[in-house]
């Protein structure tokens, strides 16, 4: 059995051998025939960046053919939202709340990656973030835990599906632990401090969450807990996770973040950073090759105990059986499959399910959208009009834009053959200076002409993810003053967000008569955004974070402490531009009040909330709808109201539906003054609605 054949294999195992199966290395095919050579010397335990089934194929041969020990190799790589066939940015996904179709987006991308021979992906990332500014917030669910949690749950379950031995699963890497997104003002790799508290309460739930649902590995963070780096963090990777939390999978670092361990001034040089890293906790580590290089001597001197390094090895061996890569090595490569699979009809269709099921419509005044298919003459103006490159977002893995369908192309594909449209890029997409004049009155022109003008104005790409702060969390002056000028025109004006983040769109919605968030929609995206336009989707996306009025107010989110009284800013509101929740459909949902099946519940009872829910308006329509959970007194200070709950309903026009929520003890826990989960009795309010802000309420008393 498994761990017969591990044992058997560490017992004949040089130290070299054991160093070289937790050494993770970036393959670059200009250095394609050194890599096989210390393939061959059993040097390399695993690849990432290398893709391809023919390719890797090769590179497996050379492990299990000419390595002493026959040791199958493990590819990696990030296939964060897509391979080839690119779904929107995980944040656009989580604005979906559809936890099925995450899954199956996420069950797409494993199928495209397994097919092109990888085993394992460095996703889901389930970092929390409540500041806007920092790139990598795209990458994730937002800022609540529990739709985080939820999120996190179903991309494990996406990725890794039933088995892995049925080839067309890849292992989930759940990533960074622990509290990357608590970067301090946005700033990528910022060392950052926060509590005990927020540890538990905020950041730890998704990796929970992913860890129940059988994620296989886990990456440590580029940054800090309790300024003791996450890669030697005994606290995090050994007390928290293993003990407490019960992870048993691989942990492998993040990129270098053993040698860093050096630039960041916890140790003076490699050999001590490797020992402190090992003693740490981390089984795998990524790109810096120290612990290969310096691991074996360090053990031989005595200096880092055996225990450590067989854990390690232990760990990745059985990764590796897990992945069923003893049995076949070369069950990921299938050029058959590769060539059906990747960019197949299928996937292309789920990506555009995926893609309309995350926008978020934000503002529709005189309810001009959804549009008429015979509007005489659309202007389409804005650099992201015609973009296709932007669109996939950044972490696009192997996405190409060729195959990406644009704003522009996918209007044209829906819109009847008497529609005219009129085209203007308007300004540069990552201009700065105010140079784009001459583009601007061009665009001011056909806008003059046309009878609806849709404006396609954002992010380019790389202005999001790893190492892309946003201070000002302003798309580009340029793009603003083209909005301004077009608004000028008095014409109705829909505006379309090609964005990765929460921006200020205060001036921006001021000057759209209609505004949808489209994020980084990916390969289909223009055709998603078409159809939600035309009405052929009705927009059923929710913010899963915060959108503020002003950058000054981050961070800004739902889930605030109470305070002594009500207080704000002394020149600006400290309301939201768009909280938490929020979304508006093209039909209007209306909630009765919240009934309780009683007012008293017992520690080991449940009590149903439930609300009649009707479809007022002309369209049929998806809601999710929202309970919330507060505890008006307790003893410590509470977040007024914080997510438990969340159902999606879809309604015909005139149709009611009753929606149940049942509430347990589980949704009424929190952590004591002393850090213990508890729950102490008393009064609970109870909120449901469309978004945070706007919730019926009615209360309950818990009894001890
Ligand atoms: O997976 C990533 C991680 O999120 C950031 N550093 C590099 C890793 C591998 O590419």
């Amino acid at each position: 059995n498994k761990n017969q054949k591990i044992d058997s294999l560490l017992k004949v195992m040089t130290l070299e051998e054991k160093f070289g199966q937790i050494n993770l290395l970036a393959y670059y095919s200009s250095q394609k025939e050194i890599i096989k050579e210390r393939i061959k010397k059993g040097e390399i335990g695993a690849l990432l960046k290398a893709n391809g089934a023919a390719n890797n194929r090769e590179l497996q041969k050379v492990a299990v053919e000419n390595s002493r020990l026959h040791i199958p190799l493990m590819f990696q790589e990030d296939v964060i939202h897509g391979y080839k066939t690119i779904a929107p940015v995980p944040l656009a996904e989580a604005a979906s709340w559809d936890m099925e179709a995450i899954q199956q987006s996420a069950s797409v991308a494993a199928s495209e990656a397994s097919a092109a021979g990888v085993q394992l992906t460095y996703a889901p990332m389930v970092d929390i973030c409540r500041d806007p500014r920092w790139g990598r917030i795209m990458e994730g669910a937002g800022e609540d835990p529990y739709l985080g949690s939820e999120v996190a749950s179903a991309r494990v379950k996406g990725f890794q599906g039933d088995s892995y031995t049925n080839g067309t699963n890849i292992m989930a890497c759940v990533k960074h632990f622990a509290g990357y997104g608590a970067a301090l003002s946005g700033e990528d790799y910022a060392i950052l401090d926060y509590s005990e508290r927020d540890l538990r309460e905020l950041y730890l739930p998704p990796f929970q969450a992913a860890i129940n649902a059988g994620a296989g590995s886990l990456m440590s963070a580029y940054t800090s807990y309790n300024a003791v780096p996450a890669s030697a963090n005994k606290f995090l990777l050994k007390t928290v996770l293993r003990d407490q939390m019960g992870f048993k999978g691989m942990v492998i670092t993040d990129w270098r973040t053993t040698s860093n361990l050096v630039s960041m001034g916890v140790c003076g040089d490699d050999s001590l950073a490797a020992a402190m890293a090992l003693e740490a906790g981390i089984d795998m580590d990524m790109t810096s090759g120290i612990l290969m290089k310096v691991g074996p001597d360090l053990i031989r001197k005595g200096k880092i105990d055996v225990k450590e390094i067989d854990r390690a090895v232990r760990n990745v061996l059985n990764a590796k059986f897990d992945m069923g890569l003893f049995e076949n090595p070369y069950k990921y490569f299938d050029e058959e499959r590769e060539k059906k699979e990747i960019l197949s009809k299928e996937n292309k269709e789920k990506a555009l399910d995926m893609a309309r099921k995350s926008m978020v419509l934000l503002k529709n005044d005189g309810d001009l959208l959804p549009l008429s298919r015979n509007i005489k003459t659309i202007a389409i103006i804005g650099p992201l009009a015609k973009d296709k490159k932007d669109l996939m977002g950044r972490w696009n893995c192997k996405g190409d834009e060729k195959d990406v369908i644009s704003l522009f192309d996918g209007i044209k594909n829906v819109v009847g053959p008497s529609t005219k449209i009129l085209y203007a890029e308007g300004c540069r997409l990552n201009g700065y200076k105010n140079n784009g004049s001459d583009s601007i009155s061009k665009a001011i022109e056909i806008a003059k002409q046309a009878d609806v003008i849709i404006l396609a104005v954002g992010e380019q790409a790389n202005f999001t993810g790893e190492t892309a702060g946003l201070a000002g969390l302003h798309i580009t002056p340029e793009q603003e003053q083209l909005v301004r000028a077009i608004h000028q025109t008095g014409k109705p004006i829909v505006n379309v967000l090609f964005n990765g983040r929460p921006l200020v769109l205060t001036e921006i919605a001021d000057n759209s008569t209609s505004l949808l968030e489209a994020w980084l929609p990916g390969t289909m995206g223009g055709d998603a955004v078409a159809d939600v336009l035309f009405g052929n989707y009705n927009p059923s996306g929710k913010l899963p974070v915060t959108f503020p009025a002003n950058a000054g107010q981050i961070p800004n989110f739902y889930a605030k402490r109470k305070k002594q009284s009500e207080t704000g800013y002394v020149d600006a509101s400290n309301k939201p531009l768009f909280p938490f929740g929020f979304g508006l459909s093209y039909t209007h949902f209306e909630y009765s009040k919240i009934k309780l099946s009683d007012i008293k519940m017992k520690p080991n009872g449940f009590i149903n909330a439930t609300i009649t829910l009707t479809n007022k308006g002309k369209y049929t329509g998806r809601e999710v709808v929202q309970l919330y959970i507060g505890d008006p007194v307790c003893s410590i200070i509470r977040p007024i109201k914080e997510l438990k709950k969340f159902s999606i309903v879809e309604l015909k026009p005139g149709e009611s539906k009753i929606v149940n929520f049942t509430i347990g003890l589980d949704d009424l826990y929190f952590f004591d003054k002393d850090l213990k989960k508890t729950y102490e009795p008393g009064t609970f309010k109870v909120y449901i609605g469309s978004n945070s802000s706007e919730t019926k309420e009615i209360s309950f008393e818990l009894s001890s």
